[in-house]
């Protein structure tokens, strides 16, 4: 990036800090903008009012991450100062539309065009909605020691909560899978030919080198449920989209079926936030689809909160 431009995302970045920070205090300073695929967006001839930076993504068929989104993505970074960001929001999007346009790789069927915007900034809803964009995900933390209240619904007796160990494979690969197949109703996740076989080789890695940081609820012996943490040292790939602090990423929380509504999952998510309040943790992110009508209202009780959406317009060119 040319040094002038640097000079205006430094100059931006620090206008963009006291704004994010005035919405949410939990959001970070706002990173340095990546190296995009052409020289940045310049919002309403105004160099300095604000920019964004297009970056194609190509994400590979074999890793888990393209179960979780498309394959192909255009993440558009943006940086705006004003208060009210939509008219200059507005603007940048009708720039990346022409600019999607002329990329032949737009055209395809598993492409996305993603902004990431902070859940609180409400004053560019309007511009992202008229552009065709649709809230899809949500990243939601929760700041250590935030109180849960009371729960209305007893645990079934007997629960048993307890680490999984690497003899566990098998079942929390079927469990995790569970939660492939629930959200690809959403749009959350995308089942592909490798997911299986990825999510396997995942866990199995996961249980050797993380012990500790997978639970299993047992009723009668039977394994009911399950939820994976991340410990920090494995979510560095997410932990820059909160306050600095050190940050756990909760991947993976699954009830069977025919378990739901009865309180398991509020036992399961009690204990581990409480473990990871005793480990140290500052702060844990999690995904949730917007749309997901268990998961959404299960997680805010648990203490978690909206930090981030993810918009979005799949394939690419529905943008408008
Ligand atoms: C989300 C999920 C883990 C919740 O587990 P659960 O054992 O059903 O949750 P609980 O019974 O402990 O319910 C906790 C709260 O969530 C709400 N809730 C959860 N399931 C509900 C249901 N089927 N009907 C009504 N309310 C429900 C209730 O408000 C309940 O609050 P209460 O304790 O005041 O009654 C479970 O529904 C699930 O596995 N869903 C499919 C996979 C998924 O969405 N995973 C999360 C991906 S982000």
């Amino acid at each position: 990036m040319p040094w002038v431009i640097r000079d205006v995302v430094k100059d931006l970045n620090k206008a963009v800090t006291r704004r994010w920070h005035s919405l949410d205090p939990l959001l970070p300073e706002p990173s340095d903008l990546p190296e995009g695929c052409a020289p940045p967006l310049l919002a309403l001839g105004e160099n300095s009012n604000g920019l964004a930076v297009c970056r194609h993504e190509h994400v590979a068929a074999d890793t888990l991450a393209q179960t979780w989104g498309a394959a192909t993505k255009f993440i558009l970074s943006v940086r705006l100062r004003e208060t009210d960001v939509n008219p200059a929001l507005d603007d940048l999007l009708t720039q990346w539309r022409e600019h999607l346009a002329g990329q032949p790789e737009a055209e395809q069927d598993d492409t996305a065009a993603i902004v990431n915007w902070p859940a609180r900034d409400v004053t560019g809803v309007p511009a992202l909605l008229r552009h065709g964009l649709q809230p899809m995900s949500v990243v939601a933390v929760r700041p250590a020691g935030r109180p849960i209240p009371a729960a209305s619904t007893a645990p079934p007796e007997g629960l048993v909560i307890r680490p999984a160990s690497p003899a566990d494979l098998d079942v929390v690969t079927e469990l995790e899978m569970g939660v492939v197949r629930y959200d690809a109703h959403f749009g959350g996740s995308i089942p592909r030919p490798a997911t299986g076989a990825l999510v396997r080789a995942d866990t199995q890695a996961a249980l050797a080198q993380r012990p500790g940081w997978t639970w299993l609820a047992e009723q009668d012996g039977r394994p009911v449920a399950l939820t994976v943490v991340e410990p920090p040292a494995a979510a560095a790939w997410i932990a820059n989209m909160t306050r600095p602090g050190a940050t756990a990423y909760l991947q993976n929380m699954f009830v069977r079926p025919g378990e739901r509504g009865g309180g398991i999952g509020a036992a399961l998510v009690r204990q581990v936030n409480a473990e990871l309040d005793a480990r140290g943790i500052d702060l844990t992110l999690l995904h949730y689809a917007q749309v997901n009508p268990l998961s959404v209202p299960f997680w805010h009780q648990m203490g978690y909160r909206p930090l981030w959406t993810a918009w979005e317009a799949r394939p690419a060119l529905v943008l408008r």
